[in-house]
């Protein structure tokens, strides 16, 4: 989604601000645009398409300590150079961008701004031309700044500079991420750390209807009253060569071939010295307190959650609900008396997560949230946090964050179930240990996924993954992983649903992914792929060791039962991944998403 960066200091900030936006770009965008001040003025370039494409139309000769810049994703207005961020006021005094939705600016245009021409579609638009008209009735920039900001509604960001003082970047924030940089003799603004790691690794977080005034020497954070608020910077723990590719052609197979190091880190960062699995008491409380889990997530997150539930009911007793964050709040289901909330969100900052976990705050429910990102909105406002060590993930498309979820819900109810006396059979630690050499294995075997890639899905126009109990939501993944970044029409069906309609798309050479890793329906699901055979699906069956037949296309390493998915899924992976490869995708940056979805 959108993104934010800004600088001012005593350097040139072009440079700055496209290596910022450079950063951002895993995050899905489809228009870019800088706004460079000097004592002379503001000078804005922007441009639909790449960040390429911006940098080769800025212009080399323009010397500017002072700058904000965006990247776009359409929410209102189609993607387009006039549309793009930054916007300017009127008269061209005050240049502004913005993240997240206003969502009364079109009855703000109405009541205040009758007489304004608007050069773009955007609701952004709304909040520059407030200020200056503000301005001209005689508020200083500060005043009108604050004014304008307590009459929006929805949610933003916002980086805004003023033609009349070069010494200034204006900042706010609402609901929508946004960070100030502290450096020596310069600060910078950025809705995302990774964005500004290149000049500095400190960082003061922004609570909502905040507002910031940035010079190169200080950082006052105001609230909308005018009362100041005292802050420290924090040290943004993210490496700068985290985030690059390296060798790797691409950011999803980079992530992919980092899982197995990334389970290896789980079980590090969740055992205490005696080599025991130990999570946070109060958690461990939490968790027995509750008489029922509600899991909320998105997407990915969400698939992650369905495999969670069958651990905690399995492993900890405890009854779980999942449900998709877009949904709950619409249609609330009747609550449990002792709820307990668990937001799973890899980036932390999901804006359909956020809102559930306002409701359930308002509420006064309690709320865990497992994420990646530490001190992410999602982290900062639960009660408790649990973190997935998987490091930054750039692909749009989450692999290690799936695999890196399910691991740490695994821990969680385990360690839960051992609190409350239930004697499980296995070791988890040696099991993840398993799991971690399973997907080496996995991982090095690329080649035939590829294989499977190139024969089912190259000339496919779609593709069905099937199967049954933990395999279904498995398949999910999959249909979701090979969608996304193929473009290939695929979907996730329990096997034994299929008869109740799905059967009718099945035609001759329909790719039909089924997953076999678990014995008590490893005989219905392979009765399942025969009844698609029979009408001319072209069957691909990974199965598990002990489990195969010799009509199966790919046998997994054996794993324990219920850890099934942190393997089963990386052959999905790697099949979308080379789907998409072979028929010339963008694979790390798909068409339309955004890695974090920050508006609702
Ligand atoms: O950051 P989150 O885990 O909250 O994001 C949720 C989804 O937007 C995300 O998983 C999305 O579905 C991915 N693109 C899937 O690969």
């Amino acid at each position: 989604m959108c993104g934010i960066v800004g600088y001012i200091g005593n350097n040139d900030s072009k440079e700055i601000l496209l290596n910022g936006l450079e950063k951002l770009e895993y995050r899905g965008y489809d228009s870019a645009g800088i706004a460079v001040m000097n004592d002379k003025g503001v000078t804005v370039f922007k441009e639909k398409g790449r960040i390429a494409d911006l940098r080769a139309i800025v212009d080399e000769n323009v010397f500017a300590q002072t700058g904000i810049g965006h990247t776009r994703w359409a929410t209102h207005g189609v993607p387009s150079k006039v549309n793009a961020h930054p916007h300017q006021s009127a008269s061209g005094r005050f240049t502004l961008v913005h993240n997240g939705v206003i969502e009364n600016y079109s009855g703000l245009m109405r009541e205040y701004l009758q007489d304004v021409a608007f050069n773009s579609d955007t609701d952004t638009e709304v909040v520059v031309q407030l200020i200056e008209k503000f301005v001209n009735e005689g508020l200083d920039v500060e005043e009108a700044f604050r004014k304008t900001l307590s009459l929006l509604k929805g949610s933003y960001a916002i980086a805004m500079i003023d033609a009349e003082n070069d010494q200034t970047i204006y900042v706010a924030k609402n609901k929508s991420p946004l960070l100030v940089g502290i450096g020596d003799n310069f600060n910078v603004v950025a809705s995302d750390a990774m964005a500004m790691l290149q000049v500095t690794n400190q960082f003061i977080e922004l609570m909502d209807k905040e507002m910031v005034i940035v010079t190169k020497e200080n950082v006052t954070i105001k609230k909308l009253d005018g009362q100041v608020v005292e802050r420290k910077p924090y040290t943004a723990e993210v490496d700068a060569s985290d985030i690059e590719k390296g060798t790797y052609p691409h950011y999803m197979l980079k992530e992919i071939d980092e899982q197995p190091l990334v389970m290896r880190k789980i079980i590090q960062a969740y055992q205490n010295e005696a080599g025991e699995l130990t999570i946070d008491q109060e958690i461990i409380d939490a968790m027995n307190q509750s008489d029922r889990v509600y899991i909320i997530a998105c997407g990915t997150s969400y698939h992650a959650g369905l495999v969670g539930k069958q651990f905690i009911e399995r492993m900890a007793k405890i009854p779980v609900e999942v449900h998709v964050a877009s949904e709950f709040n619409y249609n609330m289901p009747l609550l449990s008396e002792k709820p307990l909330f668990i937001f799973i969100s890899q980036s932390g900052e999901t804006a359909d997560s956020r809102a559930v976990l306002v409701s359930v705050k308002e509420l006064g429910y309690k709320s865990l949230t497992i994420t990646n990102v530490p001190g992410s909105t999602l982290s900062r406002e639960a009660d408790y946090t649990l973190l997935l060590h998987a490091g930054p993930e750039i692909a749009v498309a989450s692999t290690k964050a799936y695999t890196a979820q399910i691991a740490v819900l695994a821990i969680l109810a385990n360690v839960t179930a051992k609190s409350r006396g239930i004697d499980l059979d296995f070791d988890l630690v040696k099991e993840l240990g398993i799991v971690a050499n399973a997907m080496e294995t996995l991982c090095d075997s690329k080649e035939e996924f590829e294989k499977i890639a190139s024969e089912y899905l190259t000339f496919t126009r779609n593709c069905f993954f099937i199967g049954r109990s933990v395999d279904y939501y498995v398949g999910l993944e999959g249909a979701l992983k090979l969608k996304e970044i193929s473009y290939i029409q695929a979907e996730g069906f329990a096997g034994g649903e299929l008869k109740h309609g799905t059967i009718a798309l099945i035609e001759d050479g329909t790719p039909v992914i089924a997953l076999a890793t678990q014995e008590n329906v490893n005989l219905s699901i392979r009765g399942n792929v025969k009844e698609v055979v029979a009408r001319g699906a072209n069957p691909c069956i990974i199965s598990m060791k002990g489990l195969e037949d010799e009509e199966d296309r790919f046998v997994l390493p054996e794993v324990h039962e219920l850890l099934t998915p942190l393997v089963s899924v990386i052959p999905l992976q790697l099949i979308a991944y080379y789907a998409a490869l072979h028929r010339e995708c963008d694979v790390d940056k798909p068409r339309n998403l955004a890695k974090s979805v920050t508006v609702e």
